[in-house]
């Protein structure tokens, strides 16, 4: 019987965002129902018209609509340097055909998450989580309908040059993933050691780009794109680990962990990250500790090959 997970995706593309989008639209079980982007990757602009964009090659016409412009409490420190400065590392475009779904007045940030969530939607969350936050925090009631939140971000280990390691979605706005994880949602973390070995070499990138035009989009992305921990290896896709949890949860290895939004002071800034623990009591959440990185590449050139 195919499982139909009634989706939101909250990402701010960013190009591994963008492969997990494909990967989501491809995905029979997964019916995305709203892209609410977010700023993180880059400006909150740019993830919508790259939101859009995607949609645009993709060839779906998903409800876009714009959230949140800045974290909750910070300045935004986008991630450029990995991205490139358009978010598409060497994929450059003048135009997108779309239009982000407009409401006047309303502050749509939350109103279109509250207005799309039905009863047991997924929340896949692929950024930081400011548009989260903010929906939790003017609709509470909202988190009964939530069946989940399947998050990219955190470390599950203390690794880096500074340990607790900063990665990006949490560290860009902790005070957001620190309300979330209050809030009660089942969560399930996609730590930033899958994408450490979630990541295409550069003979993966060529076999992509000879797949079809999509691939040679994704090709052309991958060309200037620098995760600091994979960096010249090649291109890793974080976000995509967590579409695939939604309809291949059997190649990833989970646990029951503990996790808790803690600070650390470095220099006059203090960081917050996610402690995770396996073993301290009151779990609140399942981390993904592994995965099947054969399987995980050949749904993706699965999913790929579904496109022209
Ligand atoms: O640390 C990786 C995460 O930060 C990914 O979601 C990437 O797109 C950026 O948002
Ligand atoms: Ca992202």
């Amino acid at each position: 019987m195919t499982r139909h997970y009634y989706t939101i995706i909250d990402c701010d593309p960013g190009i591994d965002d963008a492969m997990a989008i494909m990967n989501a639209v491809a995905s029979d079980d997964i019916c995305v129902k709203l892209l609410s982007t977010v700023s993180g990757n880059l400006s909150i602009d740019n993830t919508l018209k790259n939101t859009l964009k995607i949609c645009e090659l993709l060839g779906v016409d998903i409800p876009v609509s714009r959230g949140a412009s800045s974290p909750l409490k910070r300045q935004a420190v986008y991630a450029t340097m990995a991205q490139g400065t358009a978010g598409f590392g060497g994929y450059q475009y003048d135009e997108v055909a779309g239009r982000e779904i407009s409401l006047q007045g309303e502050d749509a940030i939350h109103y279109y998450l509250h207005d799309t969530l039905s009863k047991n939607t997924t929340i896949v969350c692929l950024g930081p989580m400011t548009n989260i936050a903010k929906l939790l925090k003017k609709y509470p009631e909202d988190k009964d309908r939530i069946a989940r939140i399947v998050f990219m971000g955190g470390s599950k280990d203390e690794e880096g040059d500074v340990a607790p390691y900063r990665e990006f979605n949490i560290a860009y706005d902790p005070e957001a993933t620190r309300q979330v994880i209050a809030s009660g949602v089942p969560l399930v973390m996609i730590p930033m050691e899958l994408g450490h070995i979630a990541y295409f070499d550069k003979a993966e990138q060529k076999l992509i780009r000879r797949m079809n035009a999509l691939g040679k989009t994704f090709y052309k992305m991958f060309q200037n794109y620098n995760d600091y921990h994979v960096g010249r290896l090649g291109a890793a896709v974080h976000d995509s680990c967590a579409v695939l949890y939604l309809s291949f949860p059997e190649i990833f290895k989970t646990a029951p962990a503990r996790l808790e939004l803690k600070y650390y002071k470095a220099g006059d800034t203090e960081y917050g990250y996610v402690d995770c623990s396996l073993t301290k009591e009151n779990k609140n959440a399942l981390v993904c500790v592994d995965m099947d990185i054969d399987k995980f590449k050949t749904i993706v050139y699965g999913n790929l090959a579904k496109f022209c």
